[in-house]
């Protein structure tokens, strides 16, 4: 089992690569137990849950609502659950975002950790902290920092995990390669395969390396202020991808990994050889890199991003694989690539 650390500000949390869901209970504190799950999850695998009682989402993001997250506090508080209660969240991202959330404002807040069971949760969502849902096509913009005690990343789970699904998970991967070492990004090179099949050891070993990378950045930047932007290589575009197309998270990251490359080539940052390298990889993982979208609508949406920063967007852009770099680019520089 191999264990990171996150020491946030307002807690530190502990993730547990391979430890199995059975195990669970070993790091639960004794207090009444709430678990949030949603039914694909609850399906395979609520044989293996805690036992406690059970509030299982509908699956997908358009869960992700204030409007729809108001149920589970009403059947926290039908259940009676107060402020010494804990909440374990047993679920891909969406379930981690919305348990986070919940626990984070239940009662101003009240103590919860997560059993991550898809591949882009366990290297991604799940870690460092972020817990956010969604508000009018706004993706994640209501939210909080707060740490779970625990994340379990039982890669066993991923074995009933859709194939569409777990590639997604592989656009993160790729992303926290390019951001941090290049010898990551050639080790996925070699593996690709052995990680497509959910290999053991293979699929593990790269789970808790992807994970920290996030957890180093996370350390050093919880609330980013600086390097913590690095984790959003491929997000600007990405997200924006995503909200106008309905595509699923790690594919709209995979074709904003592609747009960033491009920048980063227009640029001079990198050349022709390492653009090409990081595309392969992408198609490796059955991941696209292009999509039929109106560049032209893509770039409306981001001017109008409550992210942007007066006449700038950031993006990360890479100066080679593993050497990434914030950028703030201007709202006209960024057209005039789309143009050209
Ligand atoms: N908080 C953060 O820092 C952060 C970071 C990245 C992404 N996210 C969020 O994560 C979400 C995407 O996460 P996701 O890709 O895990 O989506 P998801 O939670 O919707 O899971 C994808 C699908 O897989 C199913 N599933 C999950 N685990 C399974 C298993 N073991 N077996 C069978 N089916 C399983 C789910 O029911 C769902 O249908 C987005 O909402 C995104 O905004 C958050």
């Amino acid at each position: 089992m191999e264990t990171n650390v996150i020491k946030g500000k307002y807690g530190s949390s502990t993730i547990l690569v391979d430890e199995r869901i059975e195990e669970v209970t070993k790091y639960l504190p004794s207090k009444p137990l709430y678990i949030i799950t949603d039914k694909n999850v609850e399906r395979h695998h609520s044989k293996r849950f805690p036992n406690a009682p059970v509030y299982a989402i509908h699956p997908g993001e358009a869960s992700k609502q204030l409007g729809y997250i108001e149920n589970i506090y009403r059947w926290l508080l039908e259940k009676n659950a107060d402020r010494n209660s804990f909440i374990l969240g047993i679920g891909g991202g969406v379930v981690c975002d919305i348990a986070g959330f919940v626990a984070s404002t239940y009662m101003r807040g009240v103590e919860f950790g997560f059993v991550s069971t898809s591949l882009l949760s366990q290297v991604d969502a799940s870690v460092g902290g972020k817990n956010g849902v969604d508000l009018d096509g706004y993706k994640n913009i209501i939210g909080t920092f707060n740490q779970p005690q625990f994340v379990l990343c039982d890669t066993y789970l991923l074995q009933t995990l859709p194939k569409e699904e777990l590639i997604n998970g592989f656009a993160e991967m790729v992303k926290h390669a390019l951001i941090s070492d290049i010898k990551l990004f050639e080790q996925l090179e070699i593996d690709y395969n052995d990680l497509l099949h959910l290999n053991h050891p293979v699929i593990s070993r790269h789970v808790a390396e992807s994970i920290k990378v996030k957890a180093t950045i996370v350390n050093a930047d919880e609330r980013e202020g600086g390097i913590r932007k690095l984790l959003n290589l491929g997000h600007t575009w990405g997200h924006a991808v995503e909200t106008l197309t309905g595509i699923a998270h790690g594919k709209a990251v995979s074709v904003g990994i592609d747009f960033a490359c491009r920048l980063s080539l227009y640029k001079g940052l990198i050349n022709n050889r390492e653009y090409l390298r990081v595309i392969n990889l992408l198609q490796l993982f059955g991941l696209p890199t292009c999509l039929k979208v109106n560049p032209a609508k893509v770039f409306d949406y981001l001017v109008k991003d409550k992210k942007r920063n007066n006449n700038n967007i950031d993006f990360i852009l890479l100066q080679g694989i593993g050497k990434p770099k914030i950028e703030a680019l201007a709202i006209e520089e960024i057209q005039n690539f789309i143009q050209k």
